[in-house]
């Protein structure tokens, strides 16, 4: 599908996003290995988390959704039941990278993949410590999807990774579950913690010490009711927008402000943005507020190290806010860019280039020059949910109507996306 976007010169209004996409794989997971009936608000409309979804019930969990809440009937820990054929992960990393951690402690032989973008990305990165606790998993080439996973008894590890992944983190957490005694991960950097919270909400116990995270196995988890923030992820496109546009006043009710997560408001922030943050509170041990955002001309910044792992999601769009700065954008420390749904170094560069903007590039990051003016062009999403969505939001700034190639990749994590940026911009 191709989307036209027009250059806006205001931008106004207030939105609501889609539930989190990083909460609302955890919570449709658990929720299928507790016990009892979970009610999920605002769980995420994006293709990703209903492959979860589908997986859950291709796995045994009975879920229905009415009026925006997904009902989970849990099996328990031990409940989940042998799939008629093989799991589809769709676009999503998360999916198969988490849920392998449940299938390689059951007591049947699973396999699971996905899209062809899923079918490049590597999955050696959890299969080293799930083979540690005992797992038995053969991949293509050793390390690509498709994955048959022959479940196991799994026994505790004390895993240090080397990587900063939440998904390899939380892949070895949920498969700790079924390991009797503790199983320690430890991370090198801090990364997104929703699966510890998660994990506690359903009744497991979970310890974190730093960068250390125990969980104790073999728990009772409990169904709960909860409520997906709004995804501070989707959040950033409008926030660059707003600042794009030469008249803007915006605000994003019910953004999840999780510590671990809003280290893009800090950036923003710092860059001079005019961010207000209000009515904070506290829903299944996630933080959530409203975030309220002005125009402004922001100076330009340097992401490296533990940041560059905090904003991994919101470098294609933080890119082009350094187009836009006074000083530019440099990106540090930024490989792990490259495995993502596209190699997004690659991808960000491209569509750079066809808008006429410049960027240097290197093996693990990129520079961009600041006060640079935007040409419209045809834009290509390369089938990546946040280049399309980056890139059209690049398009408002442009000096005349740009089209976006492959728009529809959007609903993998946001389909609301076009609709909600056509509703605010003028
Ligand atoms: C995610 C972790 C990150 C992130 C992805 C979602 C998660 O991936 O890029 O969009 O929900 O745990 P990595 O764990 O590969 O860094």
């Amino acid at each position: 599908m191709r989307e036209q976007i027009r250059p806006a010169s205001a931008l106004s209004g207030a939105i609501q996003l889609p539930g989190d996409k990083s909460i609302s794989h955890r919570y449709g997971m658990l929720a299928a290995i507790a016990e009892g009936t979970s009610k999920i608000a605002n769980y995420s409309t994006g293709a990703d988390c209903q492959s979860t979804l589908a997986c859950m019930r291709a796995l045994g969990a009975e879920i229905a959704t009415t009026d925006g809440v997904v009902s989970i009937r849990g099996r328990g820990l031990d409940g989940l039941t042998e799939p008629a054929g093989m799991l589809d992960a769709g676009n999503s990393g998360s999916t198969i990278r988490m849920l392998s951690g449940i299938l390689a402690a059951q007591r049947f032989v699973s396999r699971i993949g996905g899209d062809e973008s899923l079918s490049r990305r590597p999955m050696d990165r959890i299969m080293r410590p799930l083979a540690q606790m005992g797992a038995l998993i053969e991949a293509r080439e050793n390390r690509f999807p498709p994955l048959s996973i022959r479940g196991t008894k799994l026994q505790p590890i004390d895993y240090i990774m080397p990587m900063a992944s939440a998904q390899v983190k939380s892949c070895v957490l949920l498969a700790g579950l079924y390991a009797e005694g503790r199983t320690t991960v430890h991370e090198p950097v801090r990364t997104r913690d929703h699966t510890e919270l998660a994990l506690r909400e359903f009744g497991a116990d979970v310890e974190v010490q730093k960068r250390s995270i125990t969980i104790t196995g073999r728990p009772r988890l409990l169904a709960r009711d909860l409520e997906v923030p709004g995804d501070l992820s989707s959040a950033a496109f409008f926030l660059v927008a707003a600042l794009l546009v030469p008249e803007a006043a915006l605000t994003i009710h019910g953004v999840g402000l999780n510590p671990t997560r809003s280290a893009l408001l800090d950036f923003l922030s710092e860059m001079g943005a005019p961010i207000k943050v209000l009515d904070v509170k506290q829903v299944g041990g996630e933080l959530i507020g409203d975030v309220l955002i002005r125009s402004a001309r922001v100076r330009g910044g340097l992401l490296e190290k533990a940041r560059t792992a905090a904003l991994i999601d919101e470098i294609p769009v933080l890119a082009i806010l350094g187009a836009a700065s006074e000083d530019g954008l440099t990106v540090r420390d930024a490989s792990e860019l490259r495995v993502k749904e596209t190699d997004r170094i690659a991808t960000i560069a491209e569509n750079f280039r066809r808008m006429g903007l410049s960027i240097e590039v290197g093996q693990d990051g990129f520079q961009v020059p600041g006060r640079q003016r935007f040409h419209a062009a045809e834009l290509d999403s390369f089938g990546d949910h946040r280049i399309a969505m980056a890139f059209s939001v690049a398009a408002l700034a442009a000096d005349g109507p740009s089209t976006m190639e492959g728009a529809d990749a959007a609903s993998v994590s946001f389909p609301e996306f076009f609709a909600t940026l056509h509703r605010i911009a003028r």
